[in-house]
């Protein structure tokens, strides 16, 4: 409608200018290509939630490599790459963001998770493909329809009645990522599911669909959930739900019901994940990681974090404490200082570390008389305990400690 237009205007009108002038950008290479272009899926979505949105794609009824490479001349600090393929393009700015652009198609998924096959077809078949139906709504961006919404599948009511709703009963079969696509809408919107995405959610857990996802994705979805202000929600339904135990084979102890809430949400992803595995033992951590494929330095600190709890729960000295606290990434030690078994005898430690106030270095050695070699080594680990250990308090008694071991050194 004219007013449903102007209001969409309106939302357009308060983005910030680079997306405005962007949108302007693509409309003009609308006109000069003779070809309708729209702006579709979560962009819309969060236009009409007035919330702030990331990416930009784009649907272009026509060839979408000829647009991205007409609309390249409008952006000069893009740069293109294309994928035949698919029919589609992306160009990436360089602060790192993007926007795609692809042909109104269909897809054919030839088995469940596999990647999608190519046809050329209309923009309400593009539409249908998508996952609910909050997502599946378009603007055109041409000059004379400029800001139209198209919607065909009842996105906008799905919106104000705060419903996550898929377009039709394969969808999860079809994608099985969507499943968790759709608990992070949810939560992230605090939207509900409509019953029959509920149920088919559940039926598609029960008999299996997940099977068909890859490690990769499957993963990658996963992450995207710890990235998230309400990942611990979202991490709740995974579990509740029952998603998690029929990816990972068994019950593991998920830990996303923490006191502290508040402080997640200045917790980087490694730090929300390393807490979130921090109440399973190691036997499981060792289940969780054969189902997923971390990046090198998230599955390396939760190595870290397993081999450090491994450790203090043996009987350590302070100084063999230090030396794995300091070799440990700062992330495993804070989570596991949150670990009432350890919590006071790593805070001791730390603080123990705080009062070390060594002078002493292996310039100071050589002057008393020491020989180049591993000694000096050993002696500044060796004063360095002594402080650790309260044998000493002062730069007297460390140059005292360090010159009665020099002497028998010589
Ligand atoms: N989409 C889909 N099924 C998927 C992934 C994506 O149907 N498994 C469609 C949806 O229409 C979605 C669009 O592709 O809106 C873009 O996907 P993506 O960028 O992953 O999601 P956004 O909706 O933009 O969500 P986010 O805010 O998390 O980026």
């Amino acid at each position: 409608s004219i007013a449903m237009r102007q209001d969409i205007l309106d939302l357009i009108e308060r983005l910030p200018k680079e997306v405005q002038n962007l949108l302007e950008a693509v409309s003009e290479t609308a006109e000069e290509e003779e070809c309708s272009v729209y702006i579709v899926g979560g962009f819309v979505r969060d236009l009409l939630l007035s919330v702030p949105t990331q990416d930009l794609d784009f649907v272009v009824e026509g060839s979408g490599g000829q647009f991205a490479q007409a609309l390249m001349r409008r952006i000069p600090d893009g740069k293109l790459t294309q994928h035949i393929k698919f029919g589609t393009a992306q160009i990436i700015f360089p602060d790192g963001s993007h926007l795609d652009i692809a042909s109104t198609r269909w897809e054919h998924y030839s088995f469940p998770g596999a990647l999608p096959q190519v046809e050329e077809s209309c923009l309400r078949d593009d539409l249908f493909r998508r996952d609910f139906t909050i997502n599946s709504m378009a603007i055109c961006l041409n000059t004379e329809r400029f800001g139209e919404l198209v919607d065909y599948y009842g996105g906008k009511q799905d919106l104000q009645q705060r419903k996550i709703r898929f377009l039709h009963n394969i969808s999860f079969i079809d994608d099985p990522t969507r499943m968790l696509r759709a608990i992070r809408f949810a939560e992230r919107y605090h939207f509900d599911f409509a019953k029959e995405t509920l149920d088919a959610l559940h039926t598609a857990i029960e008999t299996g669909v997940l099977s068909k996802l890859s490690v990769e994705r499957f993963t990658e979805e996963v992450l995207l959930i710890f990235r998230e202000v309400n990942y611990l929600a979202m991490g709740q339904i995974l579990v509740e739900s029952g998603l998690f135990k029929a990816w990972f084979g068994k019950e593991l102890a998920w830990n996303f019901n923490l006191d502290d809430a508040e402080n997640s949400k200045d917790w980087s992803i490694n730090m929300r994940w390393l807490v979130s595995v921090s109440q399973m033992e190691s036997a499981e951590i060792g289940t969780l990681l054969e189902r997923v494929i971390l990046n090198r330095s998230l599955r390396d600190e939760t190595i870290a974090y397993v081999q450090l709890r491994e450790s203090l729960m043996e009987r350590l000295t302070i100084s063999e404490m230090d030396r794995l606290l300091n070799k440990a990434p700062k992330e495993v030690v804070i989570v596991l200082a949150r670990d009432e078994r350890f919590k006071v005898r790593i805070l001791e430690c730390l603080e123990a570390g705080q009062r070390i106030n060594m002078s002493l270095d292996g310039k100071a050695l050589l002057q008393m008389g020491l020989k180049q070699g591993p000694e000096i080594g050993e002696i500044l680990d060796r004063v360095r305990m002594a402080w650790l250990e309260g044998r000493i308090s002062t730069s007297e008694e460390e140059q005292g400690m360090a010159r009665q071991w020099v002497n028998t050194q010589r």
